[in-house]
């Protein structure tokens, strides 16, 4: 089939590529032309494990293309929307904007007849705003909205396996004919046996942000309990096993830590929140501005026992390993760990901070902090390590080696990603969250 995806940032490069890599034609289409110029010569503008070669080998294919022109999706019968929907500044609503541009630019070259899709997360009611816009513009072209749950890190593979998918499509012969034309786009999945569940704009729209503020919910919740860990001496990675192993609960993201970043749980909830309070429902979802709360919380928590290990950040040498927000990934949008490190420098800490792929995102951000490419220099002459990222490379660390090369052998493991009993041993003092 012929395609076009609106966007190519992290959701819309990594599904033109995917979606082309399943052997269908697809543009791209971008208004940032550094991006256009990076994709259109085959490199991926972020860190992301198998998207080079993907996107090589469909360019090489001759089935994807890249472009700042919106006129080149004239001809493709599907249309992907994904463009981000950010924080608002000033305030927790999305922010709109790109998404609205995006539709009026694409409704220029749009045919009655054509599928527009929306992939990007929007406040519940948007889909139904556009779809009437759509309507109006072009009588004939069918709005569908169609939530991604890719993970960073996984991407690739949850484009082209996913769990579910998820279609919100108008009542009637239209919303049919939109579903299995979705089905024919996605038919290696559909064909595996992957779930498709066809609904209505506001239960697809709803899907994604209960989806993302369930999970949110779950980090919440047991670093919840490590707050109560710390106050009675538990362990939270022993409780989070015991009750991990209730099949009803589930042991995943239950890891309890510095808690969630990124550039999608904690800007949704914070738009799931503001929508339903537009809606008069704020109360239904205020729980999830206690769920925002704990998880910065844990963030204070790193910056307080550094403190207290040290007696004082002034002019304290702070080694901290990680930069990104979760491991295999080059985003520091909204991380746990760069804010960390800020504060920790703010506080008047020497900090030399490393991670494998985020330190030209982190650089940008806060040029003032010092970094080093390997955790062996990072580490060199430090009062404090802290490791707020769980890399492998940080993960599988040996703590005898690490130990000559620091001045005091005190580590703060921030994602419980460490054996404490190992560190221990090795002559260190070890802290965790919540243990
Ligand atoms: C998330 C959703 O998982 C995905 O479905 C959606 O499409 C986009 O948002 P992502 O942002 O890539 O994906 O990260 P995810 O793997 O969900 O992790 C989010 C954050 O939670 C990370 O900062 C991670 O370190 C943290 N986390 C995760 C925990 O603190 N504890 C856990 O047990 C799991």
């Amino acid at each position: 089939m012929r395609l076009s995806v609106i966007g190519c940032g992290y959701l819309g490069a990594v599904h033109a590529a995917a979606m082309a890599g399943l052997g269908h034609t697809v543009v791209g289409v971008d208004v940032d032309e550094a991006k256009i110029a990076a994709l259109s010569q085959a490199r991926a503008p972020f860190f992301e494990p198998g998207l080079p070669e993907v996107l090589a080998s469909a360019m090489a294919s001759g089935r994807l293309s890249f472009t700042t022109d919106f006129s080149a999706v004239a001809g493709a019968e599907v249309h992907f929307v994904a463009v981000g929907t950010p924080q608002s500044a000033g305030s927790d609503a999305a922010d709109l904007r790109f998404v609205d541009a995006a539709f009026a630019s694409l409704l220029e070259h749009v045919s009655p007849g054509d599928v527009i899709v929306g992939k990007s997360t929007v406040p519940v009611g948007t889909a139904a705003r556009l779809a009437q816009l759509v309507a109006g513009r072009v009588p004939g072209a069918t709005l569908a909205w169609n939530p991604e749950f890719l993970r960073e890190g996984f991407a690739v593979q949850d484009t082209v396996s996913p769990d579910r998918l998820v279609y919100g499509v108008p009542s009637g012969e239209e919303g049919v004919r939109a579903a299995r034309i979705l089905d024919e786009v996605y038919a290696s999945a559909v064909a595996a046996g992957t779930p498709v569940i066809v609904t209505d704009y506001a239960t697809a729209e709803l899907v994604k942000v209960a989806a993302n503020a369930f999970l949110a919910t779950k980090i919440s919740f047991i670093n919840a309990m490590a707050e109560i860990a710390e106050a009675t001496g538990a362990d939270v990675t022993q409780l989070a096993d015991a009750i991990g192993h209730d099949a009803r609960i589930g042991r995943r993201f239950l890891n309890a830590g510095v808690g969630f970043g990124g550039g999608c749980l904690p800007k949704d909830i914070r738009a799931f929140s503001a929508r339903a309070r537009e809606l008069g429902r704020g109360e239904s979802v205020r729980f999830l501005e206690e769920v925002d709360k704990i998880n910065l919380r844990r963030r204070d928590r790193v910056v307080d026992l550094v403190r207290e290990e040290t007696g004082g950040l002034h002019g304290v040498r702070v080694a901290v390993l990680g930069l990104a927000f979760k491991p295999h990934s080059d985003d520091i949008r909204d991380s746990p760990a760069l804010d960390i490190a800020v504060r920790l420098a703010e506080g008047g800490a020497i900090v030399t901070a490393t991670d494998p792929e985020a330190i030209p995102n982190a650089r940008r951000r806060a040029p003032h902090l010092t970094y080093t490419d390997t955790a062996a220099d990072a580490v060199a002459d430090a009062d404090i390590v802290v490791l707020i990222t769980e890399w492998p490379e940080f993960t599988n660390l040996d703590p005898h080696t690490l130990g000559h090369l620091v001045t005091h052998k005190t580590i703060i493991d921030g994602r419980n990603a460490l054996n404490p009993d190992a560190w221990r041993t090795a002559g260190w003092k070890f802290r965790g969250l919540g243990r």
